[in-house]
């Protein structure tokens, strides 16, 4: 038997009901903060990531799926792809390429696939679904404002209660802009050379080239040593600091609650600033919904202008975990079961549905080969229509069709003209 290759997975109903109901959910909530879709491409060239990832990441040392593409012809050279691990560098770039700096402040969103090759477990898959949302521009434009930082975080605090994910926590932090950070990682790097041969090789191979991603390691042995680390907080700047002061206190103005975690740094190299997760304890050790937070050298680093953004990405997998909510009681339910009784009842029955679904009915239709009207009801009950109408020639010559409810029994006749409303009286 050929199965989904390791890592991902068929989504189902009733289950792809739930995805529809978090999709749904989430589009009207960036409605309201008049958020636009982006739609970009799910590969890209691999120096993308490399470039705008970072090198030293995992998910660029050992997470892409990348292929060299031979290409076709002499116009269209082969070059390196990688399946989109993430969608932030893809926007941004998209932001450059298009030259988006010329509408101003960007807000942009995404739903879609992702792909990095790591070990599967609970809540973890190597093709997994993110809903995501950028907010990109030219400083004058007020991307830099931490105004901006808190409104994403707003949105998602109110996304979450609407979807209905309870319990969860947002993690805050600043990472500091670039200078900041270059003092913090040669803080790092002395704390590190006394005790780094102890460590993982990994870790050995970051104490050299980028001593913050030491905090990404999952080595057990390591996390004693990693905790006598220093953080990055007393290393911010007045101006760092103050951008943070301000996001935490439009924050406490709307009333979103957070809890400060200095370890945070995220696993992506392009943050400045603010850093966030929102976690929930349903999800075992891959435990974060969500990451985001700002990143302002992204733009330069890529070849492009100065353009300050912050962003999120929702891991749609692990909201879907989360939920309370099941997936029956977000799945509409048929409203009627057209049963065609008899040869030449097919057309007729047809003609009903299509009126009865112009009323936004929900109506499923059964076929006349079924002899028996009992095989209909069974057919009716196993998907829960609310309705059984059956179309025999005697309906169709009276223009009035025998209308069952199937919970009660209760049996009437109703003139076709008034079919859609009776049903849809009882919704
Ligand atoms: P990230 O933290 O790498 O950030 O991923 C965001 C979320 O995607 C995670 O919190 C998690 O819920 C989900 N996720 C990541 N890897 C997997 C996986 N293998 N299986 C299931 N879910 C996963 C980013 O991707 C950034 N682009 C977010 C961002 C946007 N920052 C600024 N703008």
């Amino acid at each position: 038997m050929i199965k989904s290759p390791r890592g991902t997975r068929d989504l189902l109903p009733p289950d792809t009901a739930l995805w529809n109901y978090v999709e749904a959910t989430v589009r009207d909530v960036f409605r309201a903060y008049n958020f636009h879709e982006i739609r970009t491409p799910i590969f890209e060239s691999t120096e993308l990531f490399a470039r705008g990832v970072g090198e030293e990441t995992d998910v660029v040392q050992k997470e892409m799926f990348t292929w060299e593409d031979r290409g076709r012809a002499e116009s269209d050279r082969g070059q390196s792809l990688t399946l989109r691990p993430e969608n932030t560098a893809g926007v941004v770039r998209a932001y450059i390429e298009h030259k988006l700096w010329d509408r101003g402040l960007n807000k942009l969103f995404y739903i879609g696939p992702q792909f990095r090759r790591e070990r599967p477990q609970k809540g973890r898959f190597r093709q997994f679904y993110q809903i995501g949302a950028e907010i990109i521009g030219p400083a004058a434009a007020g991307s830099q404002s931490p105004a901006r930082d808190a409104e994403i975080l707003e949105l998602l605090a109110t996304f979450l209660d609407q979807v209905g994910v309870v319990n969860w926590t947002l993690e805050l932090n600043s990472v500091g802009d670039l200078a900041d950070r270059a003092k913090f990682n040669e803080a790092l790097r002395q704390a590190l050379a006394p005790v780094v041969d102890k460590m993982c090789t990994d870790c050995q191979r970051r104490a050299v080239t980028n001593p913050l991603r030491v905090f990404d390691c999952k080595v057990p042995e390591d996390q004693p040593i990693i905790a006598t680390l220093p953080t990055v907080t007393q290393f911010l700047s007045e101006e760092s600091r103050a951008h943070y002061e301000e996001v935490k206190s439009i924050l406490d103005a709307v009333q979103i609650p957070y809890t400060e975690n200095p370890r945070l740094v995220r696993g992506l190299d392009y943050y400045q600033k603010t850093a966030f997760e929102f976690t929930h304890g349903s999800l075992g050790a891959q435990n974060a919904i969500l990451g985001g937070g700002r990143y302002d050298g992204l733009s330069e680093a890529l070849g492009g202008p100065p353009a300050p953004g912050i962003g999120f990405a929702i891991g749609e997998d692990r909201l879907v975990l989360s939920l309370t909510a099941s997936a029956e009681s977000v799945t509409r339910k048929p409203d009627v079961y057209i049963a065609p009784l008899g040869a030449g009842m097919n057309r007729e029955a047809a003609r009903v549905a299509r009126e009865l679904r112009r009323h936004d009915l929900v109506v499923e239709l059964g076929d006349e080969s079924f002899r028996k009207l009992k095989k209909s009801f069974e057919a009716a009950d196993k998907i829960g229509a609310r309705y059984i109408l059956i179309v025999g020639e005697n309906e169709v010559a009276a223009n009035a069709f025998a209308l069952k409810h199937l919970a009660s029994g209760e049996q009437v006749t109703v003139p076709r003209a008034e079919l859609a409303q009776r049903i849809s009286r009882t919704k």
